[in-house]
């Protein structure tokens, strides 16, 4: 099969889902000697403009996994904003060490309800955004071997396919519920409605305001968040001041559950 154009499409507020996407992407670009293009779908403004691909495209699409599934905010983009059109796709979700869950089968599923063909798939551990030690330090290097033997098995898929070749068996289920957090005392917790607090340190740069993926912290007073907060963390890990902070109990609880009962090493998996 011909590959005209490698896409790197991803949702990714504190990086890491990019830093894999686009390090897959670029790989397999290389690996057909055709361009690459970026598309970061993290910011509202890149979300108000559908995603139109083609047949002869290659689109690797990558998603942080939010509670077991697909960030739910995010779910109306991946069903309404990104059109297939008969291209190819690699799904790529990362998941804090606990668990992926079901996101990935749920990705896939978007896909081809898109117009995609999935031809590849990876669920990577990463960094958890909730925590300093919770999967620090990865991807490392043995999740970046992980992820170019995921390229180099689907550019050879690619390569000796002479009709489209089937999606690869991903675990999960598409339609489950989402994962409910649980406290240190195995209780369930709601942090819903928490809002990142800002502590005196602020230098008011508008840094936070300016990564929030939902735009909801306020640009003119940034200690006001008048909108709504999926907890990406993306102002706390970006702010320069480390300014930016949870503390709601509920979420600490359930920080402080993930911390002690999921510290072992979860794998880097790949289904192609
Ligand atoms: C609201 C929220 C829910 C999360 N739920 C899970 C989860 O169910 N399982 C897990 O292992 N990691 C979970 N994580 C961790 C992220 O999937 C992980 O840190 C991811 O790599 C972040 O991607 P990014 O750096 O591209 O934003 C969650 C993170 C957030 C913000």
């Amino acid at each position: 099969m011909n590959i005209n154009k490698v896409y790197a499409l991803y949702f990714s507020p504190a990086g890491s889902t990019r830093k894999l996407v686009t390090t897959l992407a670029d790989a397999l670009a290389q690996s057909f000697e055709v361009p690459l293009e970026i598309v970061d779908i993290t910011l509202p403004a890149a979300r108000e403009e559908s995603c139109i691909f083609r047949e002869g495209d290659l689109v690797i699409c990558g998603s942080p996994t939010y509670a077991g599934k697909l960030p739910n905010k995010l779910l109306p983009y991946w069903k309404e904003g990104v059109r297939g059109g008969g291209a190819l796709a690699v799904a790529l979700v990362t998941f804090g060490n606990r668990a992926f869950d079901h996101s990935l089968a749920e990705l896939c599923a978007c896909l081809a309800a898109d117009g995609f063909h999935t031809v590849g798939a990876g669920a990577f551990a990463c960094r958890h955004v909730f925590s300093d030690t919770l999967a620090a330090g990865r991807p490392d290097k043995d999740d970046f071997a992980e992820l170019a033997k995921l390229g180099a098995a689907v550019a050879a898929r690619i390569a000796k396919a002479n009709e489209i070749p089937a999606p690869p068996e991903v675990p999960g289920d598409a339609d489950a519920p989402y994962y409910t957090p649980k406290g240190v005392d195995g209780e369930p917790k709601n942090f819903l409605k928490a809002k990142p607090k800002t502590a005196e340190d602020c230098i008011h740069c508008g840094v936070c305001a300016a990564v929030c993926p939902v735009g909801s912290i306020d640009p003119q007073d940034v200690s006001s968040v008048p909108g709504l907060c999926i907890k990406c963390h993306a102002c706390v890990r970006e702010c320069p001041m480390g300014a930016k902070y949870f503390d709601d109990e509920a979420f600490l609880s359930h920080k402080a559950m993930l911390e002690q009962s999921f510290q072992r090493r979860a794998e880097s998996k790949w289904f192609a």
